[in-house]
């Protein structure tokens, strides 16, 4: 059957609506782009995505909080358990062990910046990127460690972010790192769906709309690049994984590192604790005694605003922050299984499309298709119990996302820019700096990872907002 008339068969006739209109070159164009999906099997996507929510009545006698040998809290945590942790993280970073992946792929839509997220200045006094801060928080551990060997940082891009991350990146010469350990790779797409779940839809004359597969995606990135390949080859054991948006990120946090690594842990996750009953965010739990991640409306009030009478905090408090550790013999013995399991999720989008019949693109004003993604959590329950560790961490120090536009409610520019200006200002008090009440001051994330460094500033005085020490 030609590409055509398998379309047609789909039930995807409106693709070629505009077939007579088309040079001969526009009609190769199309019919090999449309050749990489199998409309049906796309469909097939879609149902099982819709009766995975259907299905997904949790009883809530299966949810509980993780049992106690997977979860501890830096918070509670003895001043020297934190330490050893560390000492073993840096021991792992220093011999070359650990490799940081971020997931960069996203399309940003909330932000709405023309550019992707990790090109954002948040309007620091330094102007930093988001990208910027976290090279030279990379930059400060290789030398805090005495790394033999930079710490290789995997960039997760898409179609849609790949050329503009790699040129802001070479625009910055690579932000003082070198540039051979830096690797960007890109994750897969999906063709968007209309609605109704039936109708592909057409971005131009001759593609598809496709967006990023998810953040799930990363694992079939992580296979079709041959990354793992290349981290096994390097003698890496260990890695680091987070998202672009968090302006508080600890790359490769040897505190983390050395939690996972004292425990055998396959997979670990950092959480920061829930800020009420109701606050929006996926909870890290033991579901049916595996490790799973819930969303906020999954649970029932009274689950939600249950208390652990032990210690008069949520029951259910593990905020997840999509902060996680993998052990690379896992990757190697799970990845291909992962890639051939994940099942899809449905997002409901606003999404520019060519009509083929009007040869027009339509910008509709409220949601009219699906996007399909993976994520990333959906193989925790493929994790042992004992094997997967919940790392609790104080949020004011790891976690201020920026998901939203200037001047929303929350997780924006503003937030940000406090949060990363507020933690800043609390080591130079810790120090012994003089700080005026109200006054908040940049510290460098070249200059101090976690407040340390910082010694010469006892004593020194700071009486405006907008000072930047580096
Ligand atoms: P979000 O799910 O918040 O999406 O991603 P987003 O793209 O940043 O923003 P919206 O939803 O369009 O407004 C959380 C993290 O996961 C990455 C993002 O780049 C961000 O670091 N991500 C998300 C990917 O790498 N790929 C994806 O397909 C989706």
């Amino acid at each position: 059957m030609s590409v055509k008339d398998e379309y047609e068969a789909a039930g995807q006739a409106h693709l070629f609506y505009h077939w007579e209109s088309l040079s001969e070159h526009e009609r190769e164009q199309l019919l090999s782009n449309l050749a990489r999906t199998d409309p049906l099997k796309l469909k097939e996507c879609y149902k099982e995505a819709v009766r995975l929510v259907e299905g997904n009545v949790l009883n809530m006698d299966e949810v509980q909080p993780l049992p106690k040998g997977s979860y501890e809290s830096v918070i509670d945590n003895s001043k020297d358990l934190n330490s050893r942790y560390e000492s073993l993280g840096m021991e792992a970073l220093r011999n070359g062990e650990v490799a940081v992946v971020l997931m960069a792929g996203g399309q940003g839509t909330r932000l709405g910046s023309s550019l992707p997220k990790g090109c954002y200045d948040v309007g620091l006094p330094s102007k930093k990127s988001l990208f910027q801060i976290q090279a030279e928080r990379l930059q400060k551990l290789q030398e805090l460690a005495g790394c033999l060997k930079p710490i290789p940082w995997y960039i997760m891009t898409s179609k849609l972010t790949r050329s503009a991350t790699e040129e802001f990146f070479k625009k910055n010469k690579y932000f003082g790192l070198s540039e051979k350990q830096v690797r960007f790779f890109n994750q897969g797409t999906v063709p968007a769906l209309d609605s109704s779940g039936e109708h592909l839809m057409l971005e131009s004359r001759t593609e598809l709309v496709e967006s990023p597969d998810g953040n799930g995606g990363l694992y079939r990135a992580l296979k079709n690049n041959k990354i793992l390949e290349e981290l096994l080859l390097n003698g890496i054991k260990h890695i680091h994984m987070y998202c672009v948006d968090n302006v508080l990120v600890k790359l490769a946090d040897p505190v983390f590192l050395g939690y996972a690594i004292h425990h055998g842990f396959d997979v670990a996750t950092k959480v920061v604790r829930k800020r009420d009953a109701h606050e929006s965010v996926g909870l890290i739990v033991s579901k049916k005694h595996k490790p799973s991640v819930i969303e906020y409306y999954e649970i029932s009030k009274e689950l939600a605003e249950a208390i652990d009478e032990s210690c008069g905090l949520l029951k259910l408090r593990a905020a997840n922050i999509v902060n996680h550790y993998y052990s690379v013999a896992l990757l190697k013995e799970k990845l291909d299984l992962w890639c051939e399991h994940m099942p899809y999720h449905i997002a409901k989008k606003k999404i520019n499309y060519y009509d083929a019949g009007t040869n027009k693109i339509m910008k509709p004003d409220k949601v009219n298709g699906t996007k399909l993604e993976q994520f990333i959590f959906d193989v925790f329950d493929t994790i042992p119990i004992d094997k997967f560790g919940c790392l609790e961490v104080e949020r004011s120090e790891e976690f201020s996302p920026l998901k939203n536009g200037p001047g929303s409610v929350n997780d924006n520019p503003e937030t940000a820019r406090l949060a990363y200006l507020r933690l800043g200002t609390k080591w130079l008090r810790n120090v012994g700096a003089h700080v005026d009440e109200g006054v908040l001051v940049e510290v460098s994330s070249s200059l101090s990872y976690n407040g340390e460094s910082l010694g010469s500033y006892k004593g020194k005085s700071f009486h405006k907002s907008g000072e930047y020490i580096a």
